[in-house]
């Protein structure tokens, strides 16, 4: 079955020895992505909302059509949806919008283990106006301490920022059980589903958040494209950017802000890249993505498995998880390994994956990162581990 996904993807027929295992990276992207942009910019390329001539109709239906189909497989609506630069502008627009109820004397709450992309805008905040930022622990397993969240709660609490996947250890915190803490206390969550959004279908109707972030390039799309899904009408209305479109009028005196989520997008959008990216999820739709995502699961124990085996000390992930593996090489540094591997044409990640604060938490330096996508086999992590075996025999003990 890989063998056939793969045949879907041009980088491996233009690298067909290459072993790809850096998808929390970059995915590669099936032939259908490079299609829909070259259709939208050879066929019907206009700016999206302003021409009154009938290309412009075309990828003004393009681009809401594309709002409907991520609508419709992040199970929410399409005026919940606005499309963003990227996970991380996102994260940041989140922050902005939620930010402006913060002030001196308030906490929001965050977890240790969050990419700094989640936690940096939070950090800007604390150092405008001094709002303390409380972190939820990570424990030793590698999880994150659930029940610390209620005894950091207080009256001033203004916000909780919680990763729905990591991308260091992959794991997944139980948001059902996070959403039960939450529940009434007026305090909004973000969720961060930048990487989990790859892996498992999250359906936004039975969460409860005030935004969830992702990403189109992690989901096999473009990059330069990002989702910004809004758990409410009042989220969605929110004005976190100001420029063309997101106004009705503008006089000297002020503006009137359009209605919905245009105050969330400002400035033409990436209306070819939204095209594509819808494009991608019908395609991945037709191949059956979830049990793919299964498949890729059971991948990563065997991942786990062979790299322990060999001596890897993985960073350890006590709960359910996404199918990456994060690991110490001890006999040699992370970015060599990578670097060696790399020149052998096996693409791993290594450093501290914009997550420093995970890292410290669970006492590692850097790491190497092995990230697991739909295309992947057997045959991959055969490869990998050999190539480790090789590197460590011949370097292990200079
Ligand atoms: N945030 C992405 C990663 O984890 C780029 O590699």
């Amino acid at each position: 079955m890989t063998d056939n996904v793969k045949n879907g993807f041009p980088f491996f027929k233009s690298n067909p020895d290459v072993v790809w295992l850096d998808n929390a990276a970059a995915t590669q992207k099936p032939e259908c992505m490079a299609e829909a942009l070259n259709k939208f910019y050879n066929e019907c390329n206009s700016n999206v909302y302003r021409g009154e001539y009938p290309f412009a109709d075309v990828a003004t239906r393009l681009y809401e059509d594309a709002r409907g189909v991520v609508a419709r497989w992040f199970g929410t609506s399409p005026e919940r949806i606005a499309f963003t630069y990227n996970a991380t502008d996102s994260l940041n627009i989140s922050a902005d919008i939620i930010g402006k109820t913060v002030k001196n004397g308030d906490n929001v709450i965050i977890s240790a283990l969050e990419h700094n992309s989640a936690l940096l805008p939070w950090m800007r905040i604390r150092e405008e106006n001094r709002a303390e930022i409380r972190y939820i622990p990570v424990l030793p397993n590698g999880t994150i301490d659930i029940d610390a969240i209620p005894k950091l709660i207080d009256s001033r609490t203004r916000a909780a920022i919680i990763t729905a996947g990591s991308n260091v250890n992959g794991y997944m915190p139980p948001h059902d059980k996070i959403r039960e803490i939450f529940d009434g206390k007026n305090i909004p969550l973000i969720i961060d589903a930048a990487q989990s959004s790859a892996h498992v279908m999250h359906d936004a109707s039975e969460m409860k958040f005030e935004y969830m972030c992702a990403s189109a390039h992690k989901l096999y799309g473009p990059t330069g494209l990002g989702i910004l899904i809004a758990g409410s009408e009042k989220a969605a209305d929110a004005l976190g950017r100001l420029g063309g479109g997101t106004v009705n009028y503008v006089t000297k005196d002020g503006f009137e802000k359009k209605p919905g989520v245009s105050g969330l997008e400002a400035g033409t959008p990436n209306a070819a890249g939204a095209y594509a990216f819808a494009t991608v999820l019908d395609y991945l739709s037709k191949l059956d993505v979830v049990s793919l995502w299964q498949k890729e699961a059971r991948l990563a124990e065997t991942l786990k498995e062979e790299l322990s085996s060999i001596g890897m000390k993985l960073v350890p992930c006590g709960g359910t998880a996404l199918p990456v593996a994060a690991f110490d090489p001890t006999f040699m540094h992370p970015s060599d390994l990578a670097r060696l591997l790399g020149s052998m044409g096996v693409c791993v990640r290594s450093g501290r994956h914009c997550a420093h604060i995970a890292h410290d938490e669970l006492g590692f330096g850097a790491t190497v990162r092995v990230s697991l996508g739909i295309y992947n086999s057997e045959d991959d992590i055969e490869k990998l581990t050999d190539a480790i075996k090789y590197l460590k025999g011949r370097f292990g003990n200079v």
